[in-house]
């Protein structure tokens, strides 16, 4: 009897835009490159992707800034991981990076997450593992001031869809969309089916919109307490900086370590990690890094 296991989830990170809204930051480099606080900002949307148990990423960005990601990050395997690269040559919309994706997905369901948004709170790593297991499409929404720049879910007693719009001038909730989307197989094949919106892009909205006229989506709300940043403004950047320094400083502990949470999953050893930490010993990050070490040799 042939058993047919079911194929990894693979993650997309959306890397590409202009990044206009951090001008002039943003002229001479990607705004995923940028720091938020001790480290580039696509480590926070990556680690997020391993926490959701995800090993294989392709990294979509622009054509120009592609080697840049390439020098970062390289092909993942120093963290255990599989990373590939593909460009986006204009900002076409969300959608488009499952039709960019196609040839890497092959079928496999996946995790798009934005280049810009930061996930940190308890319980991220059990809603992610909910929505990895599940045959169903899943987003995450969390509850905002001012939804009007979202995609905006609005949902029943029950936290289940109701409708979903793309930044809507009169939103019927408080609860945006946030750039984390668990999707089937099915989700290239519908994505190419999206026409451009009124602003000329495929919106992943219109994808979602799909899974919900079949009754295939779920959502997963954000609790009290839990922090999603993005940070494509000065403002947002800044902030998202002071949270995660001021957490750190805090407790001690790392938000967000690609390292830290590839070696907490078992993708590299204690000895892998205590090699990264050394090449890095110079900046308090490496520093951080050794110390984990240490602490985790006392422990065994
Ligand atoms: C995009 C999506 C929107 C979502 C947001 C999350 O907006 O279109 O539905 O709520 O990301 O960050 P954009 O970044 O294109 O303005």
């Amino acid at each position: 009897m042939t058993i047919f296991a079911p194929k990894p989830r693979k993650g997309i990170v959306l890397a590409g835009g202009t990044g206009t809204r951090l001008y002039p930051l943003t002229l001479g480099t990607s705004k995923q490159l940028l720091p938020v606080f001790d480290k580039p900002l696509i480590y926070y949307p990556l680690s997020t992707l391993i926490l959701a148990g995800v090993r294989e990423v392709l990294f979509i960005t622009t054509p120009e800034d592609q080697a840049a990601f390439r020098r970062l990050l390289g092909d993942g395997s120093h963290w255990g991981m599989s990373f590939d690269y593909a460009v986006q040559a204009e900002p076409r919309g969300l959608a488009d990076a499952y039709v960019i994706g196609r040839d890497f997905l092959d079928g496999a369901p996946s995790v798009l997450i934005l280049g810009d948004n930061i996930f940190f709170g308890h319980g991220l790593q059990a809603m992610l593992e909910r929505a990895a297991a599940r045959e169903d499409a899943t987003i995450f929404a969390s509850h905002v001031r001012d939804p009007r720049s979202f995609g905006v879910v609005e949902m029943n007693a029950d936290h289940q869809a109701l409708s979903l719009e793309e930044k809507p001038e009169r939103p019927r909730s408080n609860w945006a969309v946030t750039g984390l989307y668990f999707l089937d197989g099915s989700a290239p094949d519908r994505a190419a089916q999206v026409m451009p919106s009124a602003r000329g892009e495929v919106e992943i909205v219109s994808v979602l919109q799909d899974y919900l006229a079949e009754s295939r989506l779920s959502v997963e709300t954000l609790h009290r307490g839990f922090t999603w940043l993005d940070a494509g403004t000065h403002e947002s950047l800044h902030q998202a900086g002071e949270f995660v320094q001021t957490l750190q400083d805090r407790q001690g502990l790392l938000v967000c370590s690609p390292e830290e949470l590839a070696y907490r999953r078992g993708l590299i050893t204690l000895d892998a990690l205590e090699l990264l930490a050394v090449k890095l010993k110079k900046s308090s990050y490496g520093q951080s890094l050794a110390e984990l070490v240490a602490h985790e040799k006392s422990q065994r």
